[in-house]
């Protein structure tokens, strides 16, 4: 548990840790290229040490050389079948996107998480994986891990996703590597597309083509998030296809800050008096911008600077000054852009004047928690006048905040968001389990401290 206090300002220059979806996207294409994969900057959280584990329990050699990872990798069928189950905690990204590489492997393998993860749906994968012939079973027989992955050939197909999911399109490209032909991936939205750019880096044939659909672009969406918006105004869904045959050759890679790690101190600069925080070498691919881009439509003072291309993804710093704020509405295409921010942004809607929504958002039901339910109720003990609803919450903010406890019901971003609403809230917040930040952000309390 921690106590957190108010504070008058937080100033600063800061890092943040790598990206997690890019640490683990970089071990695993890693494990099964040709020739050795120097990683910088490696996120060193809980999850991406289960990706790492799981590749060594798989004959793997991964080591710590100064700063960076050096994964030996032994190209698309050099992995071994390993000896026990394959643990990935509480990473769910672990555990999709492995099970796509364990599809396409001559050997059996079982593969467990922790408590939230073993709640987790599977079925997402589960079922398009057995269009491609995959053998994927779960234990429990509910669709969740543990699953039980057996040896089959894999047969490349077209998949229409219902969820704009990264963790879903992964999975299948990732079996694609090992089909007999082309896998491809609708996605209603455009997801994080991490797998994509680093396929491409390692040397795969993959690409994303934009399939015209007579939906007009919903209305209140602007200019500035109009991916998949066709000039005409009419919608467009991207489709990724990759086609295998190509071995993968090592890369160098410079994992650029995580945005989602970011956002909560993009958060406390804009909603701490007096502050000032520069955040530097953050990754801002656009399919991840939709939290910088919801604080500038509330009126939040964030910049993006120096902007430049590391392994076909953009890093910039971003400034963030403390800022007047007012509510808005989140939905739509939006979504996939900050599904992990969540939480965050529902803390600095509670401070905004007037009312934020949040909608089409009910993939907050199986993150690493129920984040609708969670975040609403922990809101509600600060005080907040905030509703759950079906694919949401509704927030009718402005009112203030007051120190309580919190519940981080061992969700990492939970327990990050509230330690950012803490900083502002009348007396003190004490976070149950607040070690759960190791997930994604080891030293989250330490950058906190620095700033103060
Ligand atoms: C991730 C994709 C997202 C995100 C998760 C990381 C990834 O999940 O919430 O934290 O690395 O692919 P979904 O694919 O379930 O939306």
């Amino acid at each position: 548990m921690i106590e957190l206090n108010p504070i008058n300002r937080l100033k600063g220059e800061m890092n943040v840790p790598g990206d997690k979806s890019i640490s683990h996207r970089a071990i695993m294409l890693g494990s099964i290229a040709n020739g050795v994969t120097r990683i910088n900057h490696f996120l060193e959280g809980a999850d991406c040490l289960a990706t790492i584990n799981c590749l060594e329990k798989m004959g793997i050699e991964i080591k710590r050389e100064k700063s960076q990872i050096l994964v030996y990798g032994r190209g698309l069928n050099g992995l071994h079948a390993p000896s026990d189950t394959l643990e990935v905690g509480n990473s769910g990204t672990t555990a999709r996107l492995l099970t796509g590489i364990l599809a396409g492997q001559p050997f059996e393998s079982k593969i467990s998480g922790d408590t939230s993860l073993n709640n987790r749906p599977m079925n997402r994968i589960i079922t398009p994986l057995a269009q491609m012939n995959a053998c994927v079973s779960s234990v429990m027989g509910n669709n969740c891990a543990p699953l039980v992955v057996e040896p089959s050939l894999l047969k490349g197909i077209h998949y229409y996703s219902s969820v704009a999911s990264a963790q879903v399109k992964s999975c299948l490209l990732l079996a694609g590597l090992y089909a007999d032909g082309d896998t491809s991936v609708t996605e209603p939205y455009l997801s994080r597309n991490h797998t994509e750019l680093m396929l491409k880096e390692f040397g795969a044939h993959i690409r994303t083509t934009w399939n015209k659909l007579n939906e007009p672009s919903p209305p209140s969406l602007d200019s500035s998030c109009n991916r998949g918006f066709l000039s005409n105004g009419l919608r467009s869904r991207p489709t990724a296809i990759l086609s295998p045959g190509n071995a993968l050759s090592a890369q160098e890679i410079f994992v650029p800050g995580d945005i989602s790690s970011a956002a909560f101190f993009i958060a406390a600069g804009l909603i701490v008096p007096n502050s000032e925080i520069l955040i530097k070498n953050v990754g801002v691919n656009p399919t991840r911008l939709g939290f910088i881009q919801v604080c500038q439509k509330m009126g939040g003072n964030v910049t993006l600077n120096n902007k430049r291309i590391q392994n076909g993804e953009p890093v910039a710093d971003i400034l963030v000054k403390t800022s007047p704020l007012k509510g808005v509405t989140i939905e739509g295409e939006m979504i996939p852009t900050l599904i992990d921010e969540i939480p965050i942004i529902a803390v600095v809607a509670a401070l905004a004047e007037g009312q934020t929504m949040i909608k089409d958002a009910s993939e907050l039901k199986v993150k690493e928690s129920n984040r609708i339910h969670n975040l609403v109720l922990n809101l509600k003990n600060m005080g907040a006048d905030i509703i759950a609803t079906e694919d949401g919450m509704i927030i009718n903010g402005g009112k203030g905040l007051g120190g309580t406890l919190i519940q981080s019901y061992h969700d990492h971003r939970i327990a990050m968001a509230f330690s950012i609403a803490a900083l502002v809230a009348k007396g003190s917040t004490k976070i149950m389990d607040s070690h759960c930040v190791n997930v994604s952000y080891p030293n989250f309390f330490d950058t906190l401290n620095s700033l103060i």
